[in-house]
């Protein structure tokens, strides 16, 4: 691949900007300055570094984010900043989506990615892959509400009801909920229910992967490969 597209692929500007930075000096490859945009590299086995600071080359782009409370997951906010905007210039161009939404008052883990089929099998009910969510109630969590998510609650349409694939309560007001699919809503829908209702939402985890707890609210971070497999691992019970 060209140098000038490596930094593109990088997010790090057009074609014009890409080439203007690698003329000025501004790109090291494996240790030496390179200063023909048109060089040609194998990217995979590429040292880069701009600026003097090294870049590992990522074909995709995998990143999560602790979600803060009054973001919205749109390019096109209308009552609260976007998520978007919490994210640097280079993940922007090139064009991340969030991989699935949250609601603007719901905190946690939410992933971006540029890669489409990433996105599908983490969201397709099919995949199995769970989602985990812990949900503050208006009302003290009962056995009965506890039962009614475990076996399935009919929810506005939808053809047949839905059931979580864990429920279990943590204090008198707070219960963690595993789920397979994303739909609207569907946490506050599904406690709605059971005639309680979600106060404060917060996703812990997504597959068998859990939010860190080092990673601040409004901070993003790359996702490396054992990441991805802990995410795209399926819950048991999710595809039996
Ligand atoms: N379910 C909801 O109701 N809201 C979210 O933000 C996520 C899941």
């Amino acid at each position: 691949m060209k140098l000038y597209r490596v930094l593109q692929s990088q997010g790090f500007g057009s074609r014009k900007v890409s080439v203007a930075r690698i003329r000025a000096g501004e790109v090291a490859v494996n240790g030496a300055v390179c200063d023909d945009p048109e060089a040609e590299f194998d990217p995979a086995a590429l040292e880069l570094a701009l600026d003097g600071v090294s870049w590992p080359y990522r074909e995709k782009a995998y990143v999560l984010m602790h979600k803060p409370a009054g973001y919205e997951c749109s390019h096109h906010p209308s009552h609260h900043p976007s998520v978007f905007s919490l994210l640097p210039p280079h993940l922007l161009q090139r064009g991340v989506q969030c991989v699935g939404r949250l609601d603007q008052d719901t905190t946690g883990l939410l992933l971006f990615t540029d890669d489409g089929q990433f996105i599908h099998r983490m969201i397709s009910p099919k995949k199995g892959v769970a989602k985990v969510y812990r949900a503050v109630c208006a009302d003290p969590v009962t056995d009965a509400m506890l039962e009614a998510l475990r076996k399935g609650v009919q929810l506005n349409d939808e053809p047949a009801p839905i059931a979580a694939l864990a429920c279990e309560p943590l204090d008198v007001r707070t219960l963690r909920l595993t789920l397979a699919e994303g739909k609207y809503h569907q946490v506050r829908r599904m406690i709605g229910a059971t005639g309680n209702r979600v106060e404060a939402l917060h996703r812990e985890a997504v597959g068998h992967y859990a939010l860190p707890a080092d990673l601040a609210p409004g901070s993003w971070r790359w996702l490396e490969a054992d990441d991805l497999k802990q995410l795209e691992q399926p819950w048991p019970s999710a595809m039996s």
